[in-house]
């Protein structure tokens, strides 16, 4: 276990987004080390990088064209190792994203495998063995190879699946075996991949769709055996790298699968989702727990992460986010007062948190832009950084109209620099909350936790973290409900929070974090 994940706070960059250092409009990776400071000095000592391989960017770069290249948009290998370099020297670490599951469908491999000669890697992706077999419960694109066989999407149709095997063979004809000889040669090179940045200098990775690599695998568990020989190669030749997982599964993902981490992802109606994010279709209402209207219930995400919390803490971490660049900004339903209340909460949570780059001035969701390179929805969510009021908020010198994504131009659009002076913005806040878990190992990611109130449709929330206890009321009515503990201090406050004989009251809107 990479020691340093303990007290990390994570800071995920989205690489198209956040600095354009020459121009052409695209964030790029000398932007990035040009605010390595800025991430440094907001307290986020780990960084998390969304894709910067070659790419034809159907999906933002999730299809991969060449593992070993870093796409020109973004710089060059000497760039990244740059980068690496530039991240240690100020102590922090940098994941890069690994996507193992798919490559986009003008990767080399698959430009070999698509051959209709067999060759050494006609087995690297999952082909039936004609174009007539298509059986429909398998999302297959047919006909469109001069190889006589239709071949398995994992995602979106440019990204092809690449073959681990079937935990399940249906299909013999087909379907390879996990222990296929070439199934084995294709976990491999995933981890040659993973060696090539590792040695690079890359601190670990954030694994894209971890649970996907293995078909007809229901409960992941030829999935998992995977992970763990890639979990035996780094305890034995990267020992201080880390692997984080987009599985929401921390059982698997963890305790099976040998990830030090794992997402608690935005999965409609789970736990996280209910809290921190959901929006009852049927009402059209906003009922998370942490919404000002006061109509959620935090059980939701206490009945299912503090099994999960309990099951997995001996073995790795789970993370909480903010954001990512897969959902709505939080922004799109909160105001600045319920962010602060959110992501406070977030930072005194166990395990390893994420900050979205842009969430810690609260940058809208622009719901309003049409589709860029695959992100549909996602894309409100991947604007470029807003870090001054000067041109292109400080983005870009280039024309507006060569931008990745426009800028948000609205009048009230925040920004680094105008939060910074301001004392009370969210920026100070999330600064400052973060400083004070980095500070306490009891608020870090091993630090004990115990829930002390929930309640289905109440509030508060009270959690216990070694000496401190975190409360937080984010509805607008005042709550007051029976508490044993004594404070000695009160470390950071939101609103107004006091314990007087044997009970808390908290006005609206209000988080407190004591020391008892
Ligand atoms: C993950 C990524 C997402 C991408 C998908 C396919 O969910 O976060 O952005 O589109 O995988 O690689
Ligand atoms: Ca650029």
């Amino acid at each position: 276990m990479p020691k340093w994940l303990e007290n990390s706070v994570f800071y995920q960059v989205y690489p198209q987004s956040f600095c354009d250092s020459n121009g052409d409009g695209i964030g790029d990776i000398q932007g990035l080390i040009s605010k390595l400071d800025y991430i440094n000095d907001l307290g986020c000592n780990a960084i998390w990088l969304n894709p910067v391989y070659d790419s034809p960017f159907m999906d933002a770069g999730y299809d991969v064209r060449d593992y070993y290249k870093i796409a020109p948009r973004y710089g060059t290998n000497d760039d990244a190792k740059q980068l690496f370099e530039e991240v240690h020297k100020r102590g922090m670490k940098l994941l890069m994203d690994l996507v193992p599951g798919h490559t986009s469908d003008t990767n080399g491999w698959f430009t070999q495998s698509k051959q209709p000669q067999k060759n050494e890697l006609s087995n690297r992706y999952i082909w039936t063995n004609s174009v007539w077999e298509a059986p429909p419960q398998y999302r297959l694109q047919c006909g469109i190879t001069d190889r006589d066989g239709n071949y398995l999407v994992n995602y979106f149709s440019s990204q092809p699946a690449l073959n681990y095997g079937f935990y399940e063979v249906t299909h013999p004809a087909w379907q390879l075996p996990v222990n296929h000889p070439d199934c084995l040669r294709t976990a491999e090179a995933i981890k040659d991949v993973m060696r090539f940045w590792l040695d690079m200098g890359c601190d670990g990775f954030r694994v894209d769709m971890a649970d996907s690599l293995v078909k007809n695998d229901d409960e992941k568990i030829a999935t998992a055996a995977i992970w763990a020989g890639v979990r035996e190669m780094m305890d034995k030749d990267y020992p201080d790298c880390a692997l984080i997982s987009e599985w929401c599964h921390p059982i698997r993902a963890i305790n099976k699968a040998g990830f030090h981490a794992d997402f608690y992802l935005d999965h409609r109606g789970n736990g996280y989702s209910t809290a921190f994010r959901y929006y009852n279709y049927d009402t059209g209402k906003q009922e998370s727990f942490f919404s000002k209207e006061g109509s959620g219930s935090i059980m939701k995400l206490v009945d299912e992460f503090v099994p999960n919390y309990e099951a997995t803490k001996d073995n790795g971490y789970i993370s909480f986010f903010t954001c990512n660049h897969d959902n709505p900004r939080m922004s799109a339903w909160y105001d600045e007062l319920e962010l602060k209340i959110n992501f406070c909460t977030i930072f005194t949570l166990p395990g390893v948190p994420f900050l979205y780059y842009g969430d810690e001035i609260g940058m809208r969701y622009m719901s309003e832009l049409t589709s860029k390179e695959g992100g549909f929805s996602r894309t409100g969510s991947r604007t470029p950084m807003q870090w001054s009021k000067g041109k292109n908020k400080g983005f870009s010198d280039a024309d507006p109209d060569k931008l990745y994504l426009p800028v948000d131009t609205k009048e009230n659009a925040p920004d680094v620099e105008s939060q910074m002076a301001d004392e009370n913005s969210l920026y100070n806040t999330v600064k400052k909350i973060i400083a004070i878990r980095k500070s306490n190992p009891e608020l870090c990611g091993n630090g004990d936790f115990e829930v002390l109130y929930a309640e289905d449709k109440k509030y508060p929330f009270i959690f216990r973290r070694g000496a401190f206890v975190a409360a937080v009321n984010p509805s607008a009515k005042d709550v007051s409900v029976a508490f044993d503990k004594a404070v000695k201090e009160y470390v950071f406050t939101i609103g107004e929070t006091t314990v007087e004989n044997g009970t808390i009251t908290m006005k609206g809107q209000s988080y407190a974090l004591m020391k008892i």
